[in-house]
């Protein structure tokens, strides 16, 4: 039987979404049942991690735990693909000993390629274009918060990247409203604006320059740091292009009163987000990040339960 994966939001349905954010909340709610019922019992899945990773990695080593199953980490270090064993035959091979895949890399393209050659499901942990693992537990915080998707504003305010990319295409399929600030050069790519703008979807997505302008009655203000991994040798050129682009009580104030405050993390405190923001009564950071394990246990269970 052909896998399905999860390689970007636009990969789901709007009925998909809806699921998994249902089963992240029955998750979350019974956490504690999970242990007995064991939805993933003797299954594995394999990591592989080309970037650093916290919540990601983690998140998925303990869900799989939690549902009964394993994981292991495959470091590309001691691995014959040191030695030039190509990604095809890597990937049939652990095809026959894992039952899915979470993959953290940098080109979309090399995603691709493991998907192609894989009989189980790939599941995208993240790529420099996408990071749709991030926004379903966006997406399930959000919710939590507010109750529904439909009409929420949020504004983000930054670097048009792969988590920018991930909001776009989730934000139109669910009927919310994303107004994005990112300074020209930076902004999200226009394939993914286009796609989003083109489709017979329900949301709506602008991009501007104007941080001030982007949050005026959001709901959720949501940003992510300038510099992404793998962008490290632009990092001061960058610090100058975003310098007008901090998460800071002034742009705060300029929201909703009660708007609340989202950064995927980590933080690069004082530079995308200040301390005071981050910390201030007005953030939920902590809460995406606990979701990220509720929404991760919805996923593998998704993809890889019977
Ligand atoms: N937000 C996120 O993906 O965090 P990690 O890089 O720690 O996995
Ligand atoms: N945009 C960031 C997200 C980290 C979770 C990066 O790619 O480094």
């Amino acid at each position: 039987m052909k896998p399905t994966h999860l390689m970007k939001i636009a990969d789901l349905s709007v009925t998909e979404i809806d699921e998994i954010l249902c089963s992240a909340s029955m998750m979350k709610a019974n956490r504690s049942d999970q242990v007995s019922s064991w939805p993933l019992a003797g299954k594995s899945i394999g990591l592989i991690f080309e970037k650093a990773s916290t919540r990601t990695r983690i998140s998925f080593e303990v869900a799989m735990t939690q549902l009964g199953g394993h994981s292991l980490v495959l470091g590309s270090e001691g691995s014959q693909m040191t030695r030039g064993e190509s990604v095809a035959d890597t990937v049939k091979v652990l095809s026959r000993y894992v039952d899915g895949l979470v993959i953290r890399t940098f080109g979309q393209d090399v995603l691709e390629e493991w998907a192609l050659h894989a009989m189980i499901p790939v599941i995208n942990g993240l790529t420099d274009l996408h990071h749709p693992c991030q926004v379903l537990a966006d997406l399930f915080t959000i919710q939590e918060r507010v109750g529904q998707l439909q009409k929420v504003k949020i504004a983000y305010v930054g670097d048009g990247n792969n988590v920018a990319h991930s909001l776009i295409e989730a934000s139109v399929r669910m009927g919310m409203i994303l107004s994005l600030a990112c300074p020209a050069g930076y902004q999200p790519h226009q394939a993914i604006m286009d796609a989003a703008c083109m489709g017979s979807h329900v949301g709506t997505v602008e991009c501007g320059t104007d941080p001030v302008s982007a949050v005026k009655n959001a709901d959720f203000i949501y940003t992510d740091v300038w510099t992404s991994m793998g962008c490290e040798g632009e990092k001061n050129t960058r610090d100058n292009v975003f310098s007008g682009y901090q998460v800071n009580e002034a742009l705060v104030a300029e929201a909703k009163p009660q708007a609340l405050v989202m950064h995927c993390l980590p933080a690069h405190r004082g530079e995308e987000i200040t301390s005071d923001v981050i910390d201030g009564p007005q953030s939920i950071v902590f809460d995406q990040a606990e979701n990220r394990l509720h929404v991760q246990k919805a996923i593998l269970v998704q993809l890889l339960g019977n």
